[in-house]
């Protein structure tokens, strides 16, 4: 019954038949011998009007149903005598499901999106959320088809580790134990020999560690699922628990993981553009009126390329128009991204060759060692969107900087087995999977692309 998608798409199948419709009240007026009721039946953002009149044998208990309720119609389609839409559903019949209490939020007037991240569990009946998050699933559906299409093979990493994907040290801890009674180590470190895993673990930041291990076996590999970041910032970018896609190739460096991650990026755009175009419409008239022509104009030009250093020069000239410093070695803030890419590329751009200082210790030092072989994507409106690298292949180099780092090799044998037994070039990227239903949607708030957003002090619902 779930049909309007379909109806909308060609109604001619339809038209003059007897179908039925299950949905939810949107509206609903009614005048002394007939009334009007939008229904949403889950198929599609769109709602179908429906005509009913005090013919129906239980009109008067129909005409006081309210916004919310949920109703099975049965009714003939018909071409509509009103403008707003094509056809409408004449009904015969009309059951009540479910009734809807009179205190129900969402009535017929726009919400904001601050009001209505307040009740996330009702605001996917809004045209808006229900628009985003058939989009962001079909994002994810995409995303697994450009990847299987070539081949690559989809690992899942596990949510819980022992260790620290990219060393920022910004990890939710798990354990079961009160960590005021634990006992010390001699050095004074918490002692979880005790606790359920017999050591001390994490919610995962990134899966690429694991996925870099099976890269060495079926060579191309993606993982995609949710990563967790207790990132104290409270921005309209970061979220605590953000889901993340990173594929991981195997005798590859960093040219073929640009190279990779820009055919991605153009097979998503299209993707949406061809799958969604009723969803893609609405966003560009009510989100962003700027949406459809930025995304029809990536799939044909080529992503810009700069390295860390000449946008460091780039930047320096317009200092003026930054709160933040603009510093060989500091890294790059928000405000340095979205002016390279929205005033100086005015399109994707990969920044090249990080400061190994400010990137993590897997990245491959460059010749110059000062740098490494790191890009970032960062695409207007958002920003950084991607973060990858080559990834250090070489033994002795990798050691050498966990030890810089302070980092454990105990911790990482079996990372470092990589290198030791067989290892290649590799190179792979992180692409964050709410920042590209951003992009892609115009929405410019993490809050509103993710169902039940994780974000400091809020992990209601
Ligand atoms: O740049 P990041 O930290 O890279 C990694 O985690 C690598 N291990 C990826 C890899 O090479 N396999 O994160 C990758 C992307 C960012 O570019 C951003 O899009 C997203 O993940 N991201 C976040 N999205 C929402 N909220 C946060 N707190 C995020 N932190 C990163
Ligand atoms: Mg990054």
């Amino acid at each position: 019954n779930a049909l309007v998608k379909s109806i909308y798409r060609d109604p001619g199948p339809y038209l003059k038949k007897e179908i039925q419709i299950s949905g939810w009240v949107r509206t609903l007026r009614v005048s002394k011998t007939f009334g009007f009721i939008e229904i949403n039946d889950g198929s599609f953002f769109k709602n179908i009007q429906v005509v009913f009149e005090e013919t129906l044998s239980n009109f008067e208990e129909i005409a006081k149903v309210t916004t919310g309720s949920s109703l099975i119609i049965k009714g003939q389609l018909v071409e509509s005598p009103g403008a707003k839409q094509p056809f409408e559903l004449k009904a015969q019949a009309i059951e009540i499901e479910g009734t809807c209490a009179a205190d129900y939020p969402l009535q017929k007037k726009r919400h904001s999106f601050e009001y209505l991240r307040t009740i996330a569990h009702l605001r996917p009946r809004t045209n808006t959320f229900s628009a985003v998050f058939r989009v962001r699933s079909l994002v994810a559906y995409a995303i697994h088809r450009f990847f299987q299409e070539k081949g690559f093979v989809y690992v899942h990493t596990p949510i819980i580790t022992g260790s620290d994907a990219e060393g920022a040290g910004e990890m939710f801890r798990v354990t079961t134990l009160d960590l005021e009674a634990l006992p010390r180590t001699e050095e004074g470190q918490l002692d979880f020999a005790k606790d359920f895993f017999g050591k001390e673990t994490n919610l995962t930041v990134s899966g690429q560690l694991n996925a870099e291990t099976y890269s060495m076996a079926f060579r191309n590999v993606y993982t995609f699922g949710p990563t967790f970041r207790a990132e104290n910032s409270n921005t309209a970018r970061h979220a605590a628990e953000f889901w993340m896609i990173e594929p991981e190739i195997a005798f590859a460096d960093l040219e073929d993981d640009m190279e990779l991650a820009e055919e991605m990026m153009k097979y998503l755009v299209t993707y949406v553009l061809e799958n969604a175009p009723e969803e893609m419409a609405f966003f560009n008239e009510f989100v962003d009126k700027t949406l459809l022509s930025r995304l029809e104009n990536i799939v044909n030009s080529d992503f810009g390329r700069v390295t860390y250093t000449e946008a460091i020069e780039i930047l320096k000239k317009e200092h003026d128009r930054f709160e933040y410093p603009v510093e060989w070695g500091a890294d790059l803030q928000t405000e340095h991204e979205r002016f390279l890419t929205e005033h100086i590329y005015k399109k994707p751009v990969f920044v090249i060759d990080y400061p190994k200082d400010i990137k993590a210790f897997y990245m491959r030092l460059n010749d110059d060692q000062k740098t490494v072989a790191a890009m970032d994507l960062l695409v207007p409106g958002v920003g950084e969107i991607i973060g990858g690298s080559q990834r250090e292949e070489r033994l002795e180099a990798l050691e050498k900087r966990m030890v810089e780092l302070g980092l454990r090799q105990e911790d990482y044998s079996w990372y470092l087995d990589l290198r030791k037994y067989g290892g290649t070039r590799h190179a792979g990227y992180g692409l964050g999977f709410e920042r590209v239903i951003m992009y892609l949607t115009g929405v410019a708030n993490i809050r509103d692309v993710i169902a039940f957003p994780r974000t400091v002090h809020n992990a209601d619902f």
